[in-house]
C-alpha cells in the first residue's frame, strides 16, 4: 500500500520560492513526497533537512547527499538544526497531521475503520497514549479535550459516560470505546462524531496544538529575512493558529504599532489561502480538508 499521497504538492513547494543553493526544512517528512519535490528544485549545493517523529517514516529516507532525515519531533526544530550546524534557513514546509500510512496500520489506533488498542501516538517514544487519556484523565480534563479539540457540544456527557464506564472495566480498545459511546453515535452522524472524538484524543495524545505553536515560533526565529514558511493544515484549530501567526506573529492579541502607527509584524503573507481543486480531491480524498498558507519573513 502507498505510504502517503502528497497533498498540494506543487503549490506548497512553489510557496517556498526555492533558491537552488538554499537550506530548506521539511518538518513532516512522512513518505517524502514534498521532500522529493524540494530536492528536484535544489541545485547541487542546496541542502534539505527533514523531520519526522514516527520511526516508520525512516524507511522512506532518500538517498541523496543533500538530504538529512531527523527522527525527532519538530517542536525541537531549532535544537536539532543547530546540532547539524545550521542556525538559519531559507524555507520551511509543514504538512501537518497524520500520514495515510498511520491511518492504514490498524494497530496504530488512528482510524475509526478498525478495532485496535487505544494508542494514537505519532511517535513510539511518546509517554502519553490514548489509553491513558481515556482511562486516567479526570472528568474535567476529558471534557476539556472533547470541547477544545473535538468542538463537541456533548463533551460533558461524553466525559461523564467514559468515567462511569471505566469504573466497571478499563477501556482497552477503540471498539470498546465506540460501544460505550454508542448513544452519542446515531447512524446519520456516526462517522462525523466519531471523527471528532478521535481527533480530540489524537490532538491531546500528541499535544498537537502546543507543538504547533512551538514550531511556528521557532520557524520565525530561524528563517532568514525573506525566508518562506509554507504550511498545510487539516482542521480549523490548526489553521486558526497558522493564520494568526502568519498575520500577526503571535497567537493572541494585537501586535504593537510602530512609530507611524502601523502594526509591526514579522511576516508578509504571500497570496491567499490555497485549497486543493476538485481534480485533486477526486484523486485523493484526504486532500479535502487541506488548507495551505504561505508567508515570507520580513
Ligand atoms: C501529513 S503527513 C506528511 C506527508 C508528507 N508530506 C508526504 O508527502 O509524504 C505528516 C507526517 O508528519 C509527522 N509528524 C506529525 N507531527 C509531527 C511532529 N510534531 N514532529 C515530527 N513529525 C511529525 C507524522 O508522523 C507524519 O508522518
Amino acid at each position: 500500500m502507498e505510504y502517503h499521497n502528497p497533498v498540494l504538492l506543487q503549490e506548497s513547494v512553489d510557496g517556498l520560492a526555492i533558491k537552488p543553493n538554499g537550506i530548506y526544512v521539511d518538518v513532516t517528512f512522512g513518505g517524502g513526497g514534498h521532500s522529493k519535490e524540494i530536492l528536484k528544485r535544489l541545485g547541487p549545493d542546496g541542502k534539505l533537512f527533514a523531520f519526522d517523529q514516527d520511526e516508520d517514516a525512516l524507511a522512506n529516507a532518500l538517498q541523496d547527499e543533500r538530504f538529512v532525515l531527523i527522527n525527532e519531533n519538530f517542536r525541537h526544530l531549532k535544537r536539532f538544526l543547530r546540532f547539524n550546524g545550521v542556525k538559519s534557513v531559507d524555507g520551511i514546509l509543514g504538512d501537518l497531521g497524520v500520514s495515510s500510512h498511520q491511518f492504514d496500520v490498524p494497530e496504530r489506533g488512528f482510524s475509526t475503520r478498525f478495532d485496535a488498542e487505544l494508542d494514537m501516538r505519532m511517535s513510539q517514544k511518546n509517554d502519553l497514549n490514548a489509553y491513558k487519556v481515556v482511562n486516567e484523565y479526570d472528568d474535567v480534563n476529558l471534557k476539556r479535550v472533547f470541547l477544545d479539540y473535538g468542538e463537541l457540544k456533548s463533551a460533558p456527557a461524553l466525559a461523564r459516560t467514559i468515567v462511569e464506564a471505566r469504573e466497571v472495566h478499563p477501556i482497552k480498545t477503540t471498539d470498546a470505546l465506540k460501544d460505550i459511546l454508542a448513544k452519542f453515535l446515531p447512524e446519520k452522524v456516526r462517522n462525523k462524531i466519531l471523527a471528532q472524538i478521535y481527533q480530540a484524543i489524537r490532538i491531546e495524545v500528541n499535544q498537537e496544538m502546543d507543538v504547533l505553536k512551538e514550531f511556528l515560533e521557532q520557524s520565525l526565529e530561524i528563517l532568514k529575512p525573506e525566508g518562506r514558511l509554507s504550511v498545510i493544515s487539516y482542521h480549523s484549530l490548526e489553521d486558526r493558529l497558522v493564520k494568526r501567526f502568519m498575520k500577526n506573529g503571535m497567537f493572541e492579541g494585537e501586535p504593537e504599532k510602530d512609530f507611524f502607527g502601523n502594526f509591526s509584524v514579522p511576516f508578509k503573507t504571500v497570496g491567499k489561502l490555497i485549497i486543493p481543486n476538485a481534480a485533486e480531491i477526486k484523486l485523493n480524498n484526504r486532500a479535502r480538508s487541506a488548507k495551505l498558507r504561505i508567508a515570507q519573513k520580513k
